[in-house]
């Protein structure tokens, strides 16, 4: 395996508007990761199309979700911050890892069987070859550690394979392109956010889910004071006192959910929230997480709101952040031309 230097990559699909899932779940994760790494964040348009976009809705939705990006905290100075499909390496490594990988890999992949649901005949090629471009996602950028949710584990694991198998087909074509150690690194899942799994506030085994039909279900990033307040209000609990002590949260999913939260909001411990919230009713942690919410998220929702009206400032983000993504893959994609044996002039 390359011993390659370390580089950040990650990618979320402009579907939808962010919620605090995604901020507790990922954005705060990307942020601590861009102080100490070089980062590539990316807005997968190309992923999004694998099932049917409206052109206009997924124009604004690539914007939104880059102003969301910015709004919580990453510095499009620091991270290369770009849309995939303004970066034609992910198409080019794409269809050679289509040639890398096996329709029986594909085949295991849960999330596909998910999204395809009964009809999978219906389902878009693209949707099943969809870990492939993820995989080159990734590998065009030869990155080391992928910040990523739970549910993306097993397409990590293939990126993985992919990396693998590519270096040892063309094991000679690589030792003669000078590389000693192999071509790809094996990416590193990072699956270690400060509340990896935040759940619907309807139903505590449920994740929270911008495709879940109650909004109540959610809190949006760019909801404001007054919903977010509520939606804490009227959160899902049971007739129960908080417990004291975190296994006492066992079996009690909307408990474990509401303290978890706060806990990452507040970046503390859900031990030290259940030392100061065990014994007392759901209402003394939902004012307080109430609260805390309105502090940490407002300030998102007013920024987003900001960028929403510059619309201009977006793109030179996003042309700027392309043109620098395009100039790391490049010779990386040369590289991947050269071993596979194609000419280029
Ligand atoms: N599949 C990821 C998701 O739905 C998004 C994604 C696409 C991604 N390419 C990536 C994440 C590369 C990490 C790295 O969440």
């Amino acid at each position: 395996m390359t011993k390659a230097t370390p580089r950040v990559f990650s990618g979320m699909q402009p579907t939808g508007n962010l919620h605090l899932g995604n901020y507790l779940g990922a954005m705060v994760n990307w942020i601590a990761m861009a102080q100490s790494h070089e980062s590539i964040y990316c807005v997968v348009d190309m992923h999004a199309i694998t099932v049917w976009q409206d052109p206009r809705e997924l124009h604004k939705a690539i914007r939104d979700v880059t102003a969301a990006y910015v709004a919580c905290g990453l510095d499009p100075k620091k991270s290369v911050i770009f849309n995939q499909s303004q970066v034609s390496a992910h198409a080019e490594l794409g269809w050679i890892f289509n040639c890398v990988a096996r329709l029986g890999w594909l085949d295991r992949m849960t999330q596909f069987k998910e999204k395809a649901g009964k009809d999978k005949e219906r389902a878009s090629v693209g949707l099943y070859v969809y870990p492939n471009l993820m995989a080159a996602d990734i590998l065009a950028y030869r990155a080391t550690h992928v910040p990523v949710g739970e549910d993306q584990k097993q397409h990590l694991e293939l990126a993985r394979d992919i990396a693998q198998k590519f270096n040892i087909d063309y094991q000679d074509s690589i030792a003669e392109a000078g590389y000693a150690q192999g071509f790809f690194p094996q990416p590193e899942p990072m699956i270690t956010g400060p509340a990896t799994r935040v759940m619907s506030l309807r139903d505590g085994t449920k994740k929270m889910s911008k495709s879940d039909p109650s909004d109540l279900s959610r809190i949006n990033l760019t909801d404001d004071a007054d919903t977010i307040a509520r939606k804490i209000r009227k959160a899902k609990t049971d007739p129960d006192a908080l417990p004291s002590e975190v296994p006492g949260l066992k079996d009690r999913p909307e408990a474990a959910n509401l303290t978890g939260i706060f806990a990452a909001l507040e970046g503390a411990t859900v031990e030290k929230v259940l030392g100061q919230f065990g014994g007392q009713p759901y209402s003394s942690l939902k004012n307080a997480l109430a609260d805390l919410a309105v502090a940490r998220l407002s300030p998102i929702a007013a920024e987003m709101t900001r960028l929403a009206a510059d619309p201009g400032h977006i793109d030179a983000i996003l042309a700027d952040g392309s043109a620098r993504a395009r100039a790391i893959a490049a010779p990386i994609l040369k590289d991947v031309k050269k071993i596979v044996g194609f000419v280029q002039s």
